[in-house]
């Protein structure tokens, strides 16, 4: 089992590992490496579902952030290592740095990019399945150290469709570079299951009777549909092919919605409506790919280089709006992605509560702040910017309940979960449809987790 990642380091003192005690003995959990959030699952020795905790912010907390903290340091000889920091670890030494490192999340979206393999972090390649597989490792080791078993083998989730997969194949080319993070996070057997099934075993743990069921899980990255029959009639029997009655899915949830925030709502106050004269022509004050980067919080880093800083400070010089170019720099210079992404989650959160939100955002300056947006927003707006992803998510229900002719009367119950159910357009698609007393919700942050556990102990039934 490898002590550390490629070069990725602990930082810390590791985690001691509970020694095996029974041979043979397989210890299974069920692990929803979510694009946002990540929790895990086992069953104690009463065969109960636990989810391995997390102390998050001095609050315990059943799922983990799925972000990871690359930090430089030199070893007492000279050499150049880099510390890893994975979960709420991460968050908190990226806070506390003065020289901030890199930090990176929403890995999961890329795992289907032919052309993404890796990224260079402080002058050394890392492939994605390292940094993966570094995130997957912690997980392991610290549930490991609750479940007080060793854990060798994981039900894990998949989407339906993986964020960017175009075809099947991209999807199977996922699910291979997830397995092998995996393997390299030390798990001796993986097996996978699509996320929404897993859901939908949650949900079926607390039934009494038998439902054809419509789950919606609305994730970081992705947002997953299946339709399908479950209940204790159907545990009894055994399930069999014909209770599953279809699969779908669209790569777009909540990241989609943040980046249409920071298009519509953001950019715009940083100048991307902005003109600048040239000659006696207007143009464009900053080019639209500057932009582009701020959608994709963790690539704003890749926006401090010469290029980037060189056409910004022109655009000042010549820009009719230079206040709002200045605020662009400033947030490019501070590095203040995360934060930005922190308030562009909170009038998103917001939203899901009330009519009206107020976007705020300001840099560390307590006097004199280049950076002090404070911009009203409606709910009406907001569902007006993430129109086109409803109806995404709206098109491939109703493909689901086509290609497996069902009439949506005949849907007993929908079940929604996963941070972004908590939309209300996104609800509403399902209010409208089946109408509202069909409609359940719960466990968004870990239905999927314990899914996974309940297919977990299932499988290790068949293979013993
Ligand atoms: N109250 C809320 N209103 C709107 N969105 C929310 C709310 N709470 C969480 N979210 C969003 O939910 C998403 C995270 O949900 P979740 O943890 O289910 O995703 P994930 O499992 O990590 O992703 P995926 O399943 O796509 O891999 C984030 O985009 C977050 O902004
Ligand atoms: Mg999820």
């Amino acid at each position: 089992m490898p002590e550390d990642t490629n070069g990725l380091e602990e930082p810390c003192r590791k985690i001691m590992e509970p020694m095996q005690t029974t041979k043979n003995q397989m210890d299974a959990v069920g692990f929803d490496f979510g694009t946002t959030n990540s929790s895990v699952a086992f069953l104690n020795d009463a065969s109960e579902v636990k989810l391995a905790s997390f102390c998050s912010l001095g609050a315990q907390v059943e799922s983990s952030r799925s972000v990871l903290y690359l930090e430089p340091f030199r070893t007492a000889d000279g050499h150049r290592r880099t510390h890893a920091f994975t979960g709420p670890a991460a968050i908190e030494r990226y806070l506390q740095a003065e020289e901030k490192g890199r930090l990176i999340q929403s890995l999961k979206s890329h795992l289907s990019s032919r052309s993404l393999t890796g990224t260079e972090v402080f002058g050394r390649r890392y492939k994605l399945e390292d940094l993966i597989a570094r995130m997957l490792g912690d997980l392991r080791k610290h549930t490991a150290t609750q479940s007080e078993k060793p854990i060798r083998y994981a039900m894990v989730g998949r989407p339906v469709r993986f964020v960017g997969a175009d075809t099947p194949e991209d999807d199977d080319f996922a699910v291979v570079r997830l397995r092998e993070a995996f393997a390299i996070a030390g798990f001796e057997r993986v097996d996978f299951e699509l996320e929404p099934i897993a859901a939908a075993c949650a949900y079926e743990s607390t039934l009494d009777h038998d439902e054809l069921i419509l789950i919606g899980d609305f994730g970081g990255g992705t947002s997953d549909f299946s339709l399908l029959r479950v209940g204790p009639g159907v545990l009894r029997r055994g399930r069999t092919p014909q209770d599953l009655l279809g699969n779908s899915g669209v790569g777009l949830a909540g990241d989609a919605f943040d980046a249409r925030i920071i298009r519509k709502l953001v950019s715009p106050a940083l100048g991307s409506d902005s003109e600048a004269r040239s000659l006696n022509k207007l143009l464009p004050a900053v080019p639209a790919w500057i932009y582009a980067n701020l959608e994709r919080w963790h690539y704003l880093s890749f926006l401090r280089t010469n290029n980037a800083r060189e056409i910004l400070k022109s655009a000042r010089i010549r820009a009719l709006e230079p206040k709002k170019i200045e605020a662009l720099i400033a947030l490019i210079e501070e590095d203040l992605g995360y934060q930005l992404h922190q308030a562009v989650q909170q009038v998103k959160f917001e939203l899901s509560r009330s009519d009206t939100a107020e976007f705020c955002f300001r840099d560390s300056s307590p006097v004199h702040p280049v950076i002090d947006l404070r911009i009203p927003v409606t709910r009406m707006e907001f569902e007006a910017w993430i129109a086109d992803d409803l109806q995404a998510i709206e098109n491939s229900i109703e493909q689901l309940l086509n290609t497996a002719g069902i009439h949506p009367r005949a849907v007993d119950r929908v079940f929604l979960t996963g941070g972004s159910s908590f939309v209300p357009a996104v609800r509403r698609i399902f209010e409208t449809r089946f109408g509202k007393d069909r409609i359940r919700s719960g466990n968004e942050f870990t239905s999927v987790a314990h899914g996974l556990a309940l297919r977990a102990a299932e499988a290790l039934r068949e293979i013993s």
